[in-house]
């Protein structure tokens, strides 16, 4: 059977009924009390790698129906996007993808966001175009990025990536990312059992000492392609306990309320090291993200089945009042807390794939 996107199906119409929308420039609450904190920002649903977890070859093969460019929000919409956020509360912006390197001149779309007061701003990527890409980014304004990689061996980080890239051209990109300056990095390792959890002790024992982050997150059942199974997914807590029997390791504070990995530093001092449980011990209570998809959706919650057109709104001319109350309208109506209600039932629901709204 072919593969239709969810994000082809309808959108979900803007509610505005029941809703009372605090004034212009007050902080947004949803329907449990969260306030918006987190944009994530997608500007392309391609990628250059095809991680099994992610975008698996067997779906987003040759011919996947990837956007159109015209589908797709330019700099100028997203940047006004951002600041319509901005103004409601968002302190942080995270550019993704996709691999969001992939889309042109992205530097620019980073200068333009500097504008926007207060911001920090932060990139999810692959790493591969980093050592192009680095120091115009920094250049432009960029803080920090966030790296995934899965392994810290060739062949299952090629098995993992299925792409035939080597684990040697994400190192030149964190390299590189480094001396530009892009810090503290972060480095993302998704865990899925069978296949890369064998490698979570050299893994830890490769950036112990380096001051990047290096982050173990739980294989989650985003989208429909995934072929997503609780067997597959190996419960936090044991990472710690075999980087422990190896490592001694300790749990330390977060460094602000919701922060999404959960922090544990090397005994001996060699840094800190994170694990991301959204499987096992959902963080939805403190969930203040929303996610801007590449073709101009809001996402209210990763595991979302539908997003709030408002590109339509964008092109129609709306005013910044019309903009404002629309994304007042989304965040208020919000109630998500899927990580809490997950069941094999859900978890085969169709929902939006990952590269179109970023980690
Ligand atoms: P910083 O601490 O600012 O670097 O950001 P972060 O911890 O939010 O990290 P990042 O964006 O790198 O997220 C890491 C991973 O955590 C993502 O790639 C997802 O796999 C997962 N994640 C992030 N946000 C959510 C969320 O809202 N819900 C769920 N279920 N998982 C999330
Ligand atoms: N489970 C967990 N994390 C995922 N990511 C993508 N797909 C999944 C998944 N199924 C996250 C990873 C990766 C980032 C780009 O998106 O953190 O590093
Ligand atoms: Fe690309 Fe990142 Fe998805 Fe891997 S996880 S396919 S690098 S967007
Ligand atoms: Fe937020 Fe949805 Fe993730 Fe829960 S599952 S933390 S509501 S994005």
């Amino acid at each position: 059977m072919k593969f239709i996107p969810i994000h082809l199906a309808n959108a979900q119409p803007i509610a505005s009924e029941g809703i009372i929308i605090p004034n212009p420039g007050m902080p947004l609450h949803d329907r449990r009390g969260r306030a918006v904190h987190d944009l994530r920002i997608s500007v392309t649903d391609r990628c250059n790698f095809r991680c099994v977890y992610c975008m698996p070859r067997s779906v987003f093969g040759a011919d996947y129906p990837f956007l159109p460019r015209k589908e797709l929000l330019s700099f100028e919409e997203i940047t006004r996007v951002a600041r319509a956020f901005a103004a409601r509360g968002v302190q942080k912006i995270r550019i993704t993808g996709g691999e969001p390197l992939l889309r042109k001149h992205v530097e620019n779309l980073v200068a333009m966001l500097t504008e926007i007061e207060g911001l920090e701003l932060t990139l999810t990527t692959n790493g591969v175009l980093l050592p192009r890409m680095a120091r115009t980014l920094r250049d432009a304004g960029l803080h920090r990025v966030t790296v995934s990689l899965d392994a810290i061996d060739d062949a299952t980080f090629r098995a993992m990536n299925d792409a035939d890239y080597p684990v040697a051209a994400v190192l030149q990109g964190i390299e590189a990312a480094e001396r530009a300056g892009l810090a503290p990095i972060k480095v993302n390792m998704v865990v899925k059992r069978g296949v890369n959890d064998h490698g979570i002790v050299d893994m830890a024992r490769h950036f112990r000492g380096s001051g990047h982050i290096l982050r173990f997150i739980e294989f989650m059942d985003v989208g429909s392609s995934n072929g997503w199974e609780m067997s597959a997914v190996l419960p936090s807590r044991e990472v710690i306990a075999r980087i422990n029997e190896v490592f001694p390791v300790e749990p330390i504070e977060p460094n602000y309320t919701g922060e999404v990995a959960e922090r544990w530093r090397y005994v001996d001092g060699q840094g800190e090291i994170g694990v991301i449980s959204s499987v096992t011990q959902a963080f939805c209570s403190t969930c203040t993200r929303i996610r801007l998809s590449t073709e101009g959706k809001l996402y209210t919650c990763l595991f979302a089945q539908q997003g709030h057109d408002l590109r339509e709104l964008l092109r129609a001319g709306a005013s910044d009042e019309e903009l404002d109350r629309a994304i007042a309208n989304v965040w208020s109506a919000r109630e998500d807390h899927y990580s809490e209600i997950r069941t094999a039932n859900t978890a085969g629901l169709r929902k939006i794939e990952m590269s179109y709204i970023g980690g």
